[in-house]
């Protein structure tokens, strides 16, 4: 049988129903997509002849992975597309250049301390880590100094465990995590123990998915940022570490060209240089944060170090 099945006068009716097609109420954006995605499932099983117990075994997937849906979503390559869709939507409207955007990921914490200066991240010891000392520019479209702008860092530690999602429990809250409060130079500079790549939770549903599909669940060394400041657009982006043997096999796909400094390693010492370059605001949602979901804490006063 082929996917025309789904053509059939019974099956369309059903996905008029089953979307609320003729109904008044409800929401009628979300009655199109929600019909497409019915009818997308409907092929893919037709077209795939998918059993009911396999179909069955999938819904048991998803019922059970619901608290890695942040991890399955990059793992996926959803996460990556959803960047390449907007650049290519960006150079339809000629909005492109800068640093290029990649993943967020899951594990940001809003509310870090706001702090002033060159910055250390790293709250606790996490001893036997080179420390990396990160510095550089951010600049707009002509290269001009971006003022007031801020920076939002959050990084891993040594061991690969981000604070606040550290299942040892002994990361002090918002260590690897800050704020950084820029001047009209646009200039920044932290310091902090360098983070280590880190894999998907061994066992958990991502970690099923990857070696289901034959593939593995590891990120290289990076940091992530957003970028913010007034007239301009918010930047999301991180930087994954050149050296790292897993820079060009991020299961994430968080990894873009541009965005793969290789640190220059001296002793205990990691240095990367790097500039940021936004893209000035063409609206005031520009400026905005997407609406995702995500954690917040508050920060303690006496913790904010400069
Ligand atoms: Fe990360």
């Amino acid at each position: 049988m082929d996917v025309s099945f789904i053509q059939k006068p019974e099956i369309q009716q059903l996905l008029d129903r089953a979307a609320g097609v003729q109904e008044s109420g409800g929401n009628s954006r979300l009655k199109a997509i929600f019909r497409d995605l019915t009818q997308s499932v409907m092929e893919l099983i037709v077209k795939h002849d998918i059993s009911e117990s396999e179909f069955w075994l999938a819904m048991k997937y998803l019922a059970d992975s619901s608290a890695e849906i942040g991890l399955i979503v990059p793992g996926t390559g959803i996460e990556h597309f959803l960047d390449l869709y907007m650049d290519a939507k960006d150079a339809e409207v000629g909005a492109s250049g800068g640093t290029p955007r990649t993943i967020e990921g899951p594990l940001y914490v809003a509310g870090a301390p706001l702090v002033e200066g060159d910055v250390n991240l790293s709250i606790d010891p996490d001893e036997g880590t080179q420390t990396l000392y990160m510095s550089g520019a951010i600049t707009g479209p002509e290269g001009e100094a971006v003022p007031n702008a801020i920076v939002h860092v959050w990084h891993a530690n040594s061991k690969g465990w981000y604070s606040h999602f550290d299942p040892t429990g002994e990361q002090t809250p918002f260590n690897n995590r800050r704020r950084i409060k820029l001047g009209k130079d646009g200039r920044y500079a932290f310091h902090s123990k360098q983070p280590s790549g880190y894999s998907v939770p061994p066992g958990g549903a991502t970690d099923q998915l990857m070696q289901a599909l034959g593939r593995h669940g590891n990120r290289p060394a990076h940091v992530h940022f957003f970028i913010e400041a007034p007239g301009y657009r918010t930047l999301t982006t991180q930087i994954n570490f050149g050296d790292d043997p897993f820079a060009a096999d991020d299961f994430a796909f968080g990894t873009r060209e541009g965005l793969l400094p290789v640190p220059s390693r001296q002793g205990d010492t990691a240095y990367i240089a790097f500039d940021f370059q936004l893209q000035r605001a063409a609206s005031e949602d520009d400026q905005n944060f997407s609406a995702r979901y995500r954690a917040e804490a508050t920060s303690e006063p006496e913790k904010e170090i400069a």
